[in-house]
């Protein structure tokens, strides 16, 4: 199972001040050389965190696979198509919202979603649909010609540790096993963190996981004691 790592949070902090620290590309380059199989950015309507520069320079930059998430509008078909990530995972986007709440409707907008994809695909990236693991959005994923599949594991993440967690464990098997009858490579991510990632691996034939938040939360403090330190010793 691969790791493709989401640097978004590495841009949030860097935004915060309107500079150029942490650069995301740095970001990038530390990820690959320890580990990581692909390195994941969401360029959002709002820009909020990643901008379109970032996109620019990950391609440029990096050694592995850039997978570029993007909401399906017109704009974000033309930056792909410009950029030509190695692949793309289709999201759904709401403004309001902090993170990606919910999985893409494949099965209420499954003729405009396999008709953005043909331009995708033509160019030689490769497609993935995020979307909930349940059959019916499975089913009509294996329809567009998207070649990925993304469960969404969030569900699970909030499940872990509680009665639920073996009920959504199971779906997310289940969703797996009828995604790669279909002929869909799955990936899976989304509220991913160091105690419930060790589950991932017991559910067959995932290709890669895509985590975030919880390896840029976990670097705070791997790192802040070195942080310290270095500073401490230029302020003494
Ligand atoms: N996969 C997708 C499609 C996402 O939208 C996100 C969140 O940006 C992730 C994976 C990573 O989620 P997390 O930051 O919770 O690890």
């Amino acid at each position: 199972m691969l790791l493709g790592v989401n640097i978004d949070h590495i841009a949030t902090l860097r935004n915060a001040r309107g500079g150029f620290e942490p650069d995301p590309i740095q970001a990038a380059q530390i990820c690959e050389a320890n580990g990581a199989t692909s390195i994941t950015a969401h360029l959002r309507e709002d820009r909020r965190h990643i901008m379109d520069n970032d996109i620019k320079a990950l391609k440029k930059s990096i050694k592995t696979n850039l997978n570029l998430e993007m909401a399906v509008t017109e704009e974000m078909q033309k930056i792909a198509l410009e950029v030509k990530p190695y692949s793309v995972c289709l999201v759904p986007e709401k403004r309001q919202e902090v993170t990606t709440e919910g999985g893409l409707d494949v099965v209420g907008q499954l003729n405009k979603i396999t008709n953005f994809i043909i331009p995708l695909v033509e160019a030689g990236i490769l497609v993935s649909l995020f979307i909930d693991p349940t059959e019916d959005q499975i089913r009509a994923a294996a329809k567009t010609g998207a070649q990925f599949i993304e469960m969404h594991t969030g569900q699970y993440s909030r499940a872990f540790g509680t009665p639920d967690e073996q009920d959504e464990f199971e779906n997310l098997r289940e969703a797996s096993r009828l995604a790669h009858a279909l002929g869909l490579k799955v990936n899976a991510g989304h509220g991913l963190n160091y105690q419930n990632v060790q589950r991932m691996r017991q559910i067959e034939d995932l290709y890669e996981l895509n985590i975030g938040h919880s390896i840029i939360s976990r670097a705070v403090f791997t790192g802040l004691a070195q942080a310290v330190q270095d500073m401490a010793d230029l302020v003494k």
